[in-house]
C-alpha cells in the first residue's frame, strides 16, 4: 500500500497528464464544468461580497476549477505539492497567458452571463497565484471564501485515513458558508502518468457523502457514469457550502 509520501510526485509529468485528460475535452468534464458553474452562479445570485478569496487545492495540471472561480473572486490561490505541476501552473501565469487547451472549458463557462462578462486571460493573470503546499499542512488557520478540490483526496494515497484527512483539511480551509466543488474518481485503483504509477483510495458515493456531510450544507453529489480509462467506475462531483456547524449570532 502506498501512502501519499511514497508516491513519485516529483516525477509527475503535467503535459502527459493534460494529454491524457484535458487536451481533448471529455463529455464528463464539460458536464462537471456546467454543474459547477451553475452551482457557483446560484451561490452568488444575491450578489458578490467584497474581496472573495478562492482556493484550488491540489490544482495540478487542471485550470478549469480556477477558471470557474474567476467571476466571483478578488484573488485565487492554486495550492499544489508536486514541483513539476507547480512549474506548469507558473507557466500558465506567464505574460502570454494560459495554454489554448483551456479555452474549450472557458467557452462552456461563458455560456453563463457572469462568466461572459469576464476577459479570462487578463483576469487569470491578475488574480491567480501559485503556491507549493501540502494538503496535510492545511489546518484551518488559513481560510478561503470559495474552494475547489478536484481528484485529489481520492487520488493521492491508498490509505483511508489520508483520504479522510484530505477531505477534512480541504473543508476546514473554507469559511462558513463558502461554496465548494470537489470531484473524486469512483472506485479508482490508481492511475499512471507516463512511466509512473500514482495511488488512489477507492471511494463510492456513500463514502464521499459520509466524509463531507458533517462539514457541508446543501450537499449534492452527482454520480457521473462516465469512464475515462480502465481502473475506475465513473466520477463523483460534490457541490455544496461549508457548514462549520456554528450558528450565526
Ligand atoms: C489526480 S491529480 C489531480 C490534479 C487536478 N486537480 C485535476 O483536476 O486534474 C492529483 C493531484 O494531487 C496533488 N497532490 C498529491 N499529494 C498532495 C498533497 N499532499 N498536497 C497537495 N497536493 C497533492 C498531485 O500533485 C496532483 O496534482
Amino acid at each position: 500500500m502506498d501512502r501519499n509520501a511514497d508516491a513519485p510526485w516529483s516525477k509527475f509529468d503535467p503535459e502527459t497528464y493534460v494529454d491524457n485528460n484535458y487536451r481533448t475535452p471529455l463529455d464528463v468534464d464539460v458536464l462537471i464544468v456546467r454543474l459547477m458553474r451553475d452551482h457557483f452562479g446560484r451561490c452568488f445570485s444575491g450578489g458578490i461580497p467584497d474581496s472573495v478569496r478562492g482556493v484550488d487545492v491540489g490544482a495540478g495540471a487542471n485550470l478549469y476549477p480556477a477558471l470557474s472561480m474567476l467571476p466571483w473572486c478578488h484573488k485565487v490561490l492554486l495550492l499544489e505539492y508536486a514541483p513539476p505541476n507547480v512549474a506548469y501552473l507558473e507557466r500558465q501565469l506567464a505574460p502570454g497567458g494560459y495554454d489554448a487547451a483551456w479555452d474549450a472549458f472557458w467557452e462552456v463557462l461563458a455560456e453563463a452571463p457572469a462568466y461572459a462578462a469576464v476577459e479570462p486571460r487578463e483576469r487569470f493573470g491578475e488574480i491567480v497565484r501559485v503556491e507549493r503546499a501540502n494538503l496535510f499542512d492545511l489546518d484551518g488557520r488559513r481560510r478561503w471564501d470559495i474552494g475547489t478540490m478536484f481528484f485529489v483526496a481520492d487520488s493521492m494515497s491508498e490509505y483511508p485515513e489520508e483520504f479522510e484527512a484530505g477531505v477534512r483539511n480541504f473543508m476546514s480551509s473554507l469559511n462558513d458558508g463558502a461554496p465548494f466543488a470537489a470531484a473524486f474518481m469512483k472506485e479508482s485503483v490508481g492511475y499512471r502518468v507516463g512511466e509512473h504509477r500514482f495511488p488512489a483510495f477507492r471511494v463510492n458515493e456513500a463514502r464521499v457523502r459520509e466524509s463531507l456531510e458533517p462539514l457541508a450544507g446543501e450537499l449534492e453529489i452527482h454520480d457521473l457514469h462516465h469512464m475515462v480509462r480502465p481502473g475506475h467506475e465513473g466520477m463523483l462531483l460534490a457541490l455544496g457550502r461549508r457548514d462549520t456547524g456554528i450558528a450565526a449570532p
